[in-house]
């Protein structure tokens, strides 16, 4: 196959299905001050509306404390929105659910279950039969390099791989929407390089919609086909940027992150990113 058209099957056009639809999102959160009884009312989120389309990797930049992980866990129906509402396939999102796969910073996995009981955890609790069940738990564990490791406990396993068995856990049930929240943060940069490559490669083997939240503006700029950049809190959608790099060249040019049009990118992302930060932290 030519690679014209092999970019045209990853490249596919956005313009078509929309997945998840956000729609004037508002979070506000009651504190309660301790010693004097008084409570007071932040807002986290403002007025935040968004369209994320199948198939779409999109990754989410802000300051510390903007409202990231407010915001996936709204999308995860883990959380209420005060106002505004999240729809996926046009329906609302009225809590968790099985077409949503989550994967955190850190790899919560079962300490006391093997690498495939924590993969197949899910199936197991939605009465898959175990002869499927293990069908399922080796074709993830395959696709994300864990094969051999079934019996392993996660304390037998690397950082690197238990997020790996993390994400094969996400995709277990077959999600449409895979929502991560910093899942490399922990990881060294090599390891952490090696799994971005493999999640892009795993995006293009089961066309899930990714939504992606990430502190590294590199890391974004490789991933996104669309990077949200979030202002300092009450956290608002500054900008959306189009990352016009290929899928292709980015899993097949292993120089891409020292390519002119990289830098460029992530030079326009970190002058818009800059500046939030420093609203954050008032400098
Ligand atoms: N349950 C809660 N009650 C009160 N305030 C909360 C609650 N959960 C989060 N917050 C506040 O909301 C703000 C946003 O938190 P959130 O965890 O969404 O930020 P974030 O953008 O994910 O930050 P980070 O990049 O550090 O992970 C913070 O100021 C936090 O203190
Ligand atoms: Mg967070």
């Amino acid at each position: 196959m030519s690679e014209e058209a092999v970019e045209n099957i990853l490249q596919p056009d956005f313009n078509t299905d929309v997945k998840l639809q956000v729609k004037n999102i508002v979070k506000k959160f009651v504190i309660n001050k301790k010693k004097s009884g008084e409570s007071s009312t932040v807002t986290i989120l403002d007025d935040i509306n968004l369209e994320v389309r199948k198939g779409e990797f999109l990754v989410i930049v802000g300051p510390s404390g903007c409202g990231k992980t407010t915001l996936l866990d709204i999308f995860a129906g883990l959380s209420k929105p005060t106002e505004g509402a999240v729809s996926i396939d046009g329906k609302a999102v009225d809590g968790p659910g099985l077409n949503r796969g989550i994967v955190f910073q850190q790899y919560a996995l079962f300490p006391w279950l093997t690498t495939a009981e924590n993969v197949g955890f899910v199936l197991e609790s939605l009465n898959v039969k175990k002869k499927e069940r293990d069908k399922i738990v080796n074709r993830l564990l395959a696709l994300v390099g864990l094969s051999g490791f079934e019996d392993h406990y996660p304390h037998q396993l690397s950082g690197g791989m238990k997020q790996r068995a993390a994400i094969a856990r996400a995709l277990s049930f077959d999600p449409d929407i895979l929502l991560m929240d910093e899942p490399f943060g922990a990881l060294d940069s090599l390891t952490r390089e090696i799994l971005q490559r493999e999640l892009l490669r795993i995006r293009n083997e089961t066309n899930k919609t990714i939504i992606f939240i990430t502190h590294s503006i590199d890391e974004a700029v490789f991933l996104a086909d669309r990077v949200v950049i979030m202002t300092a809190k009450p956290g608002t959608i500054k900008k959306i940027v189009r990352i016009s790099l290929s899928r292709h060249s980015r899993l097949q040019n292993e120089d891409i992150r020292s390519s002119k049009e990289f830098v460029q990118i992530r030079q326009e992302l970190w002058n818009l990113i800059k500046e939030e930060v420093i609203k954050s932290k008032n400098f």
